[in-house]
């Protein structure tokens, strides 16, 4: 074990699988006590059972981000079993992918309640005990989605943007009280979303082949390779990292076009 993160009290969200459970698995490598926070709690059961920790080092309970008052609940929990929050990972979110004239107001709903107020739920909850012991540091996982668009992915990129927007409003309001809050953009990323993604469309394995042909270096970012930057991103390695949002999509979004 490293100790990076010696003295980090995590609180995660959507650990259970994907980029969550990459954190989680490299936030305990590097010395961090864990609070895993998750809507599907019989995976995130098994993932805790799965993760090699020493004893005390990890907590969770099985809560909806978009719940204001169940997350207060776990984060109370958290404080109890790991100790107080110093460091936040709003990294749930959900893909709600239509068009601007097909999305229902249902899709909209659940797409803002999961994507920016569950992060803003935490934040919420976590900032005051930060604020009281003099800092900590906020991580929101956003996209390439909050800055591009890919059509048909409506209102999901919506979000994604507003959640960018939200990392810049608390990095501000926060900054003189020591909370450093950042964004972290991945593109794609190997996760069962992603997989999911190319099979809703008519040829999945023609849609992974055009997805890969759009990365420079022919291939998306492994979960692990979004953890290492995470980690980085809430130790203590960029104090004055603040308002930023770090891409990490191996130069997709630079590129205008293929040749
Ligand atoms: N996979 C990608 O290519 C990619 C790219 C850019 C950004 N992201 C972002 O990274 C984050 C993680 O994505 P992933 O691909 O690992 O997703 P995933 O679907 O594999 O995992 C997300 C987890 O969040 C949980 N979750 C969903 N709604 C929740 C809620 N309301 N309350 C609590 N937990 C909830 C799910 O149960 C799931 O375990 C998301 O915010 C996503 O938008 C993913």
């Amino acid at each position: 074990m490293a100790d990076r993160l010696l003295g980090k009290r995590i609180f995660l969200t959507g650990a259970a699988q994907g980029i969550g459970f990459a954190i989680a698995q490299a936030c305990l490598a590097e010395g961090a006590k864990l609070f895993l926070v998750d809507l599907d709690g019989p995976l995130l059961k098994k993932t805790v059972a799965g993760l090699a920790a020493p004893q005390g080092h990890i907590g969770y309970v099985a809560a909806d981000i978009s719940n204001g008052k169940a997350i207060a609940a776990a984060v109370r929990r958290a404080d109890n079993e790991i100790g107080p929050i110093n460091a936040l990972i709003n990294n749930a979110g959900v893909n709600v992918f239509s068009t601007p004239l097909k999305a229902s107001e249902k899709e909209w709903n659940r797409n803002f309640d999961v994507n920016v107020k569950g992060a803003w739920n935490c934040c919420k909850a976590i900032l005051p005990g930060m604020i009281a012991s003099g800092g900590g540091a906020i991580l929101n996982i956003a996209s390439t989605h909050s800055f591009t668009i890919i059509p048909h992915t409506f209102p999901y990129p919506v979000a994604k943007h507003a959640l960018l927007g939200l990392t810049r409003s608390l990095a501000l309001e926060y900054a003189g009280q020591g909370v450093r809050v950042n964004a972290l953009a991945p593109g794609y990323v190997e996760t069962q979303k992603v997989t999911d993604y190319w099979n809703s469309l008519a040829d999945p394995a023609a849609a992974r082949a055009k997805t890969l042909a759009l990365h420079p270096g022919g291939r998306i970012a492994s979960t692990r390779e979004i953890a290492m930057a995470a980690v980085f991103m809430i130790s203590e390695e960029c104090p004055f990292m603040n308002a930023a949002c770090l891409v990490v999509d191996g130069g997709l979004s630079q590129l205008q076009h293929p040749a």
